[in-house]
């Protein structure tokens, strides 16, 4: 898939930092905005219908919250400070925007493992709705969507 190819760190090696933050930003931080405040809604609903059952995700739309807030500053923080650095378009030196975005990375995964701890590892109990079962599908692509975009921004943008 030739989306698959291009996240692969190794095909942008070679390649101007200038077209690897256009990818990130179109391919990650535009679909993370768009994507978090959907899950929210579904992982709200599934916790709200479903409270009576053990198997309930007790506690996901809170840590998504933060999850989301944490993300979407995060990419704002890319977006204005990193970014025009990392592309030269600014003289300044770079390392201690790095050093507080790799902070960042270190957070959301942690935050990531709580959200697959609440939903057990993304397996949904027998019988569960399509909300529920499309809630933890989306849930395990983003994760890896994260994990894809902090290996490029950590190995490639800022090496
Ligand atoms: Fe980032």
């Amino acid at each position: 898939m030739k989306e698959e190819l291009s996240r692969n760190p190794e095909n942008w090696k070679e390649k101007p930092k200038k077209e690897l933050i256009d990818f990130i930003i179109s391919q990650f931080h535009l679909s993370f905005k768009e994507r978090l405040p959907k899950l929210l809604f579904f992982a709200d609903k599934v916790e709200n219908v479903h409270s009576e059952n053990e198997d309930c995700p007790r506690g996901l739309a809170s840590v998504l919250q933060n999850l989301s807030l944490f993300i979407i500053d995060h990419i704002k923080h890319d977006e204005e400070n990193l970014f025009s650095l990392l592309s030269k378009e600014r003289s300044e030196n770079a390392d201690s925007f790095i050093e507080s975005a790799k902070n960042d990375y270190t957070n959301i995964k942690e935050q990531l493992k709580s959200i697959r701890h609440i939903v057990n590892d993304y397996k949904t109990p027998a019988g569960a709705c399509g909300t529920w079962t499309f809630l933890y599908q989306q849930l395990e692509i983003l994760e890896k969507d994260i994990e894809d975009y902090i290996n490029l921004e950590e190995n490639i943008l800022f090496s």
